[in-house]
């Protein structure tokens, strides 16, 4: 079933608000469609008929039926994203990963939304991993739908232009000098396994890098896909929301072990909790301490350490920005290999491998208890903290190096204010 989502509501022109709907703060709404190129739905102004005009193709959004990683137990108890909730921040700056390396092999193409913009995602010849503009620069036609690879260019599948990894125009079918055209292009990082595309928000090239974390005895990842409603800032929040700990996991005893700590793009955060070791509790509780090194705001590594059976995890919390108001979280997981060595190398890995599956459908159930959470809440730039919430505000400071104007964390840039 798809749904369509309703007409972007103005506190001014349309009375009170509906549940879900502009808070009336001034927050910066945008068509899902454009994501505002029009201009037309910024500051919460009607869309005509609910249609974006620019893409109007884009009316229907957000496929309710069954994720894309089949059934997972515990994935089931989430709800439909809601049809489409407002934007509440816009994209922040940052890598975010697009995938495993695995699902694109030589000469795939692969459509793609990210960061708002319609691409085409290949892979040539010889192994290079291309992000592009979608839109062939010649008349339009999407590269992602029927592109194919030729060596180490796209070939257009409407006129046969050829475009290299540069997306410079290489080629045309008319024996004639290519038009001087190039498709833009997104930065890529390949480590260990995962596709990683930038997104600078002020159009700057990336100036951070990630570090590679899988490296050494683990084992490889394993990863599953959450289509959300929600946006990267909501989700990394949840790595110093402490309060929720307890509420929706049902940890106790969660202890913050050391201060926040941030450093330029790097957060990272520390706490030990005890957890049942299944839903009821009868056969007991296990103390577990986490250390999170979150990198911007789509890239959180959780070194997980459950001390009584000595077992060392590793997950992955990697959130890709569709649009602003809609992620696809991957989460991952591998698990720490013994120190050993020779014939008994494989047999230790194959039998951590089955420990780390054994292991990921609690890690989805944990992560599914806060997607209802998140697919339904709004962003609230000015929050009623408390104590024992965690450090928030603290979080909150350190993301706004992110966003082209930091005061939309805060919900006082100027930009809206005069809207
Ligand atoms: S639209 Fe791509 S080659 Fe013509
Ligand atoms: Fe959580």
């Amino acid at each position: 079933m798809m749904r369509t989502f309703d007409m972007v509501h103005s506190p001014a022109m349309d009375g009170p608000r509906p549940p879900g709907a502009c808070r009336g703060r001034g927050i910066r709404l945008w068509c899902p469609g454009c994501q505002g190129r029009t201009g037309v739905a910024r500051g919460g102004r009607r869309m005509a008929g609910g249609v974006c005009p620019l893409r109007p193709a884009r009316r229907t959004l957000h496929p309710c039926g069954p994720g894309p990683s089949g059934v997972i137990p515990g994935a089931s108890v989430l709800p439909d994203p809601p049809l489409w909730s407002p934007p509440m921040l816009p994209i922040p700056s940052g890598w975010f990963c697009i995938g495993a390396s695995e699902t694109l092999p030589r000469h795939a193409v692969r459509p793609l939304r990210f960061a708002g913009q319609d691409r085409v995602l290949f892979r040539t010849a010889s192994g290079e991993a291309v992000l592009m503009e979608a839109y062939c620069p010649h008349l339009g036609a999407h590269m992602g739908h029927g592109g194919t690879v030729e060596g180490e260019t796209l070939r257009c599948p409407f006129h046969g232009f050829r475009f290299d990894g540069s997306g410079a125009c290489t080629a045309t079918e008319y024996g004639q000098r290519p038009p001087r055209v190039r498709a833009g292009t997104v930065p890529l990082d390949e480590q260990d396994g995962l596709l990683f595309a930038w997104h600078g928000s002020r159009g700057e090239a990336p100036g951070w890098h990630l570090p590679p974390t899988g490296q050494g005895s683990w084992t490889a990842i394993r990863l599953h896909e959450i289509p959300l409603s929600t946006h990267p800032q909501e989700i990394a929040e949840n790595s110093v929301d402490v309060g929720h700990l307890r509420a929706v996991h049902g940890y106790e005893s969660v202890q913050e072990r050391e201060p926040l700590r941030t450093d330029g793009p790097n957060l990272e955060a520390r706490y030990r909790f005890r957890r049942r070791l299944e839903p009821t509790g009868r056969l007991g509780r296990l103390t577990v301490t986490i250390d999170i090194h979150q990198w911007g705001l789509g890239c959180a590594m959780v070194d997980t350490h459950v001390a009584p059976m000595g077992l060392r995890l590793r997950n992955y919390v990697l959130a890709m920005p569709e649009d602003a108001s809609r992620t696809l979280l991957r989460i991952g997981l591998r698990v720490a290999l013994p120190e050993v060595r020779g014939p008994v190398r494989g047999a230790a890995d194959l039998a951590m491998r089955l420990v780390r599956d054994a292991s990921f459908p609690g890690y989805v159930h944990d992560v599914m208890q806060d997607a209802p959470i998140w697919n339904h809440k709004v962003f609230e730039p000015r929050p009623a903290l408390a104590r024992g919430d965690g450090p928030i505000a603290e979080y909150r400071r350190w993301t706004e190096q992110f966003y082209p104007d930091p005061a939309v964390v805060r919900g006082t840039a100027p930009s809206e204010a005069a809207e």
